[in-house]
């Protein structure tokens, strides 16, 4: 850290030499911050890629595709995982900075805690790719590399109301009114996607609650009544069972829960099993394999699948470029406004699975293997 900061200070003040003398404006003379590097200029550089927790097996398939590609471009790599913590997070971007990196691959934990890291990126000129999750409120993003999220979002919705029977498999009315009983649970409240998720699940249900098909029989359809702190499985399970205690001591039946990753949704079928009801109507997201095998089951409804490997390709691919004086390929540059700036984005597309479609998306496109998913683990 020390060193660095002495190295930021001694090029700031050349800069300012530089800028009085006439030379230029920008921060010309600062090792070449703002020029685009040419070809070639930071082969075998070092990469920072900061994931935010070992504790879904998400992360690591995605730490771990993003490593090799990069790896198989040349580059050296620094990965690290912040078990959940911000401060961990933001010391080991600090250190990655240390230690030389040229570009910093991040998947935050609180999208809104990167601000000071991220300017000391900027004065390094080590460029800033967000993975995943937005980064919020500062203005040293330069891309961002993530799945549809609001189209995540509709496809949970979408899935709950075809499981309980309302839409059929081609997302037709089936005209069956219910009522049907559910509830919601939405993402951590700070990474930016659970909002996301949210609004598209619920531009889905809203008309159905309207109309009285869907009762959330617990009145809680607030985001912040529903949001789960850090995406935590026990947090879910304790909500969970609190609802029933609440809800559903008297025998009221509950359909379907709509959940936003499959942590959660595993929470949710320990609370209900627990008490001792049938299954209700449970999605998710990531494809996780102790998921994969509920679904198999036929325990956990749906997931939501999303590719990491080609997230991961594109977040090495867009480094690849901006190291070289390219710019990167982004299909979205209007929808992640970061409260500073919007972010020009390269959305992939999530695909839903049930028990239908999981061997064709996830094990025979060689993403987990059969007996993975079949074993859960
Ligand atoms: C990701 C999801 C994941 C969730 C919890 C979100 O930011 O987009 O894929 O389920 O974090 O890890």
């Amino acid at each position: 850290m020390r060193a660095r900061k002495i190295m930021v200070v001694a090029a700031a003040t050349a800069a300012f030499a530089l800028t009085a003398a006439g030379c230029g404006g920008g921060r010309a003379g600062v090792e070449g911050a703002g020029d685009t590097p040419a070809a070639g200029a930071n082969k075998g550089a070092l990469i920072g890629v900061a994931m935010p927790t070992k504790t879904s097996e998400r992360w690591i398939d995605d730490g771990n595709n993003v490593k090799a590609k990069l790896e198989s471009l040349g580059y050296k790599v620094d990965l690290q995982y912040a078990n959940d913590s911000v401060p961990q997070q933001q010391q080991q971007i600090e250190s990655m900075l240390n230690n030389g990196a040229k570009a910093l691959i991040v998947a935050s934990i609180d999208g809104t805690a990167l601000t000071q890291q991220l300017a000391d990126a900027s004065g390094d000129n080590v460029k800033v790719i967000a993975y995943d999750r937005l980064i919020n409120g500062s203005p040293n993003v330069d891309y961002y590399v993530t799945f549809d999220n609001e189209k995540v979002g509709v496809q949970q919705g979408t899935s709950l109301l075809t499981g309980l029977g309302v839409l059929d498999a081609d997302g037709k009315d089936t005209g069956k009114t219910g009522p049907f009983n559910v509830e919601l649970f939405a993402g951590s409240p700070d990474d930016n996607n659970a909002q996301f998720f949210f609004k598209g699940a619920m531009s889905v249900l809203q008309p159905y609650i309207d109309k009285g098909t869907l009762k959330v029989v617990s009145g809680q359809t607030e985001f912040s009544q529903v949001a789960i702190q850090q995406w935590k499985l026990e947090t879910a399970q304790a909500r969970m069972e609190n609802l029933l205690n609440k809800s559903y001591a008297k025998g009221t039946k509950l359909d379907g829960v709509l959940s936003p990753y499959d942590g959660l949704s595993r929470g949710i079928l320990n609370a209900t099993k627990a008490a001792g009801i049938p299954n209700p109507i449970v999605t998710g997201q990531d494809a996780e394999k102790p998921s994969d095998k509920l679904i198999l089951d036929g325990v956990q409804y749906s997931t939501v699948f999303k590719d990491t490997r080609k997230l991961g390709d594109t977040a090495a691919t867009m480094v690849d470029d901006v190291l070289n004086g390219k710019t990167p390929e982004t299909n979205d540059t209007t929808t992640y406004n970061n409260k500073v700036k919007v972010v020009p984005a390269y959305l992939h597309q999530p695909v839903v699975v049930t028990k239908d479609n999981l061997i064709k998306e996830v094990v025979d496109s060689g993403y987990y293997t059969k007996e993975g998913v079949e074993k859960g683990e």
